[in-house]
């Protein structure tokens, strides 16, 4: 595991280490079905040209997506959850909110039918408990089932004519990813992969930055009184409890980190959880404070290198909007009890957390 920010920082972008391709699903057994396929055809787990090839097609036509307007259907979705439950003063955070709001927000951007929104949610919760710290063997037979569900649905939905109109995100990554010579089921992988990367990373820091900024009263209010300080009130977020505690990769040579020697053929976390935090480069590493001089290196969250977060953007639309729904709507907030947070290698998790607001 390496913890320092300089070492995580740098180690992300050394060809020394690999994406790991097959070898977590194989660790647990596991070597075919919907699941591999995700690894053994995604981009996350990719190396070098084969990598490159499948992240192109998404990352240019993310590049294209209307940032204006995916925030303002995250900023409907978010009312929405919020309208649903306004009436009863309380909610679970956690599965009421940020456990809902990234998937709407997908399902936005990939212009699911309104009809089909609610089993597309079922699909990816289900799918995403395999990545969830330590999934039951049950969880992964329903993680596998749900996964092929997701991908037999996304293979039909892709040539529903609604998603295929020129100016939507799906037919610009499609006619891309077509040019570019990916097989149909790469095709499928990566946006099943855009799925993962997006909904587990933002449900956790949609729960972590609200309870990081309710415990500290004087800086919720000074939020509340100055909505301009919601990205500032994210990016430190992002560096206090990052969605994803890291970055796995395999070492493909001797690498000598700081007086140690790190063998080849290692599995490796570069653990950006501990690198926000190291007090090298973050005065007070363990305080929440928005007013930090030095928040942009919070961007550490999203990564580094070659797999730098596809969509840091749209992450950091999604937890602005939705903290500043709560900023804006609920008067009063207060947390009934603490979450706990739970993962230190990759993708994290969070208990419920109960919330009441004044009516
Ligand atoms: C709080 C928000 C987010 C955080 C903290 C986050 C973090 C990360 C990190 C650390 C990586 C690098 C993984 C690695 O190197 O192994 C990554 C990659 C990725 N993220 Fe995000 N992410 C966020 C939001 C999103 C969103 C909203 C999407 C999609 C809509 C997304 C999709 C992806 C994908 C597809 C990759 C793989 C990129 C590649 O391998 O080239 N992420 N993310």
């Amino acid at each position: 595991m390496v913890l320092r920010y300089d070492d995580v920082s740098r180690l992300m972008r050394d060809s020394r280490l690999q994406a790991t391709e097959t070898a977590m699903p194989a660790q647990a057994g596991i070597m075919q079905g919907a699941l591999f396929d995700i690894f053994q055809h995604g981009m996350l787990t990719a190396n070098g040209d084969v990598h490159a090839r499948r992240r192109s097609p998404l990352s240019r036509s993310l590049a294209h997506q209307m940032a204006e307007e995916f925030r303002q259907h995250v900023r409907r979705s978010a009312d929405a959850l919020i309208d649903a439950c306004y009436d009863s003063g309380s909610l679970d955070l956690t599965s009421g909110y940020a456990a809902k709001l990234p998937i709407l927000a997908l399902a936005g951007l990939l212009e699911i039918p309104d009809a089909d929104v609610s089993s597309f949610m079922q699909h990816v919760h289900a799918m995403n408990e395999f990545f969830r710290p330590g999934p039951t063997e049950r969880a992964v037979a329903e993680a596998e089932h749900a996964a092929l569900r997701l991908r037999s649905y996304l293979d039909r939905h892709m040539k529903h004519p609604e998603a295929c109109r020129p100016e939507s995100f799906l037919y610009r990554y499609l006619a891309l990813s077509q040019a570019d010579g990916l097989t149909r089921l790469e095709a499928l992988v990566q946006i099943v992969q855009l799925i993962i990367g997006g909904t587990e990373s933002v449900r956790t820091a949609l729960v972590a930055q609200t309870v990081h900024l309710l415990s500290e009263p004087e800086q919720w209010s000074v939020v509340c009184a100055d909505p301009t300080l919601v990205p500032n009130a994210v990016a430190e977020g992002l560096r206090f409890e990052p969605g994803i505690a890291g970055v796995v990769r395999v070492s493909v040579e001797e690498i000598d980190i700081d007086g140690w020697r790190l063998p080849s053929g290692q599995l490796v976390i570069l653990s950006t959880l501990s690198a926000l935090r190291d007090e090298r480069v973050f005065d007070r590493a363990d305080a929440f404070d928005i007013s930090r001089p030095n928040l942009k290196l919070a961007r550490l969250a999203f990564g580094g290198g070659a797999h730098q977060c596809v969509a840091d953007a749209l992450g950091r639309a999604e937890l602005e909007e939705g903290l500043s729904v709560l900023v804006e709507r609920l008067l009063g907030l207060r947390l009934d009890s603490e979450p706990a947070f739970h993962g230190h290698h990759f993708v994290r998790k969070t208990t419920g957390c109960p919330v009441r607001w004044q009516l």
